[in-house]
């Protein structure tokens, strides 16, 4: 296979080329690729240095996958392109996930639409995929009609400059002065929570919160499903980690979901409170699953459930999902 890997030099496009060193993906050529500022420098791939090149027509000919991870515009520029070219588009970003002839795919829920694409697949937003990975096993079994979330998200989902301002600004507030620049977010991070991640509409509902709300309903197939949700920018560095409130056509018990969970793809149960087992991003960085925990019974309806979901973002959220997408192909 001939890949291209557009944003190769951010956390997503490095991330998709360790991604693929694990799961021994199938690459003959590798094409790197980045913005003019990158350009000449290298990027890694099985301990070989590989040239990064600044995005143009040329390097989509004969490229069989391009993985796209360098946000909204360029892949509104870009993805046209390479389809054209002929190769399959697999797109991190917003750009083309609302679009009703691109699917929104996210393997464990609904492969099949990847034989819809006319050339470009999109892949989910990161709170959104561990959310679905959790849910739709559980929507089989009872039938959602209604999902809370409250997401507690960390700096990594803003991009390497987001991991800087953290690391800066929890320095300087240790050391009692002012966090300086740069400044990702309206405030310094560190130390604080935002609830605040893209931005609002004129009802107050940020960005991600539709982003949630919408891909949810496109990727489980559930158009009318009520989705009520709050993202909070959380001072950690890398995975997420999502609040569920879900609730049923069917009464659902939290030991038979505990069990359907266990035996889901993509799902890992760590789920023993009493000896303070629970998912953490701490525990969840660099690995695939998405780990489910605290599965209960709601305290405010009967026969929900409460749960709660933390995946690392870089790779479930992002990287994983895609080349998971480009192994299907
Ligand atoms: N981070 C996450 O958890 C996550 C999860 C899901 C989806 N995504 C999406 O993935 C995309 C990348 O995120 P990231 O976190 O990897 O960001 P990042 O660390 O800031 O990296 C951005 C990448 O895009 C490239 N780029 C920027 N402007 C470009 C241009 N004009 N032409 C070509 N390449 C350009 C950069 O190349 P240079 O080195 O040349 O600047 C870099 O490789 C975004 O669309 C984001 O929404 C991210």
């Amino acid at each position: 296979m001939k890949v291209a890997v557009l944003g190769a030099t951010g956390l997503v496009g490095r991330e998709m080329l360790r991604v693929m060193e694990q799961r021994r993906f199938p690459v003959d050529k590798l094409v790197p690729l980045a913005s003019e500022r990158s350009a000449g420098k290298t990027v890694e791939f099985h301990g070989e240095p590989q040239v990064v090149c600044a995005v143009s027509d040329e390097h989509f000919k004969d490229i069989d996958v391009a993985l796209f991870s360098a946000g909204g515009s360029i892949s509104r520029r870009w993805a046209p392109v390479a389809a054209a070219s002929g190769a399959v588009v697999i797109d991190n970003s917003s750009a083309w996930r609302m679009d009703p002839t691109v699917p929104l795919v996210v393997p464990e829920v609904n492969p099949e639409d990847i034989k819809l694409n006319k050339g470009i697949i999109a892949n989910p937003n990161c709170s959104t995929i561990q959310a679905v990975v959790a849910l739709y096993p559980l929507h089989k079994k009872y039938g959602l009609n209604y999902v809370s979330f409250t997401t507690y998200q960390s700096v990594s989902g803003t991009g390497r400059e987001a991991l800087l301002t953290l690391e800066a600004g929890s320095r300087h507030v240790l050391e009692g002065r002012e966090p300086s620049s740069p400044m990702v977010y309206p405030y310094p991070i560190a130390f604080d929570l935002l609830p605040h991640i893209g931005a609002f509409d004129s009802d107050g509902v940020t960005e991600e919160e539709w982003k949630m709300v919408r891909e949810s309903q496109k990727i489980m197939h559930l158009p009318d499903l009520k989705v009520s949700c709050t993202t909070v920018r959380v001072p950690v560095f890398r995975g997420h980690g999502e609040s569920i409130i879900a609730h049923f056509d069917r009464s659902a018990s939290p030991e038979e979901a505990r069990l359907i969970l266990s035996e889901s793809p993509g799902v890992v149960v760590q789920d023993d409170p009493a000896n303070s087992i629970y998912p953490r991003p701490r525990y969840c960085e660099g690995k695939d699953p998405v780990f489910v925990g605290r599965i209960r019974s709601d305290t405010g309806k009967d026969g929900a459930l409460a749960m709660w979901v933390v995946s690392d973002n870089l790779r479930k959220g992002a990287a994983l999902n895609a080349v998971q997408i480009a192994e299907l192909l």
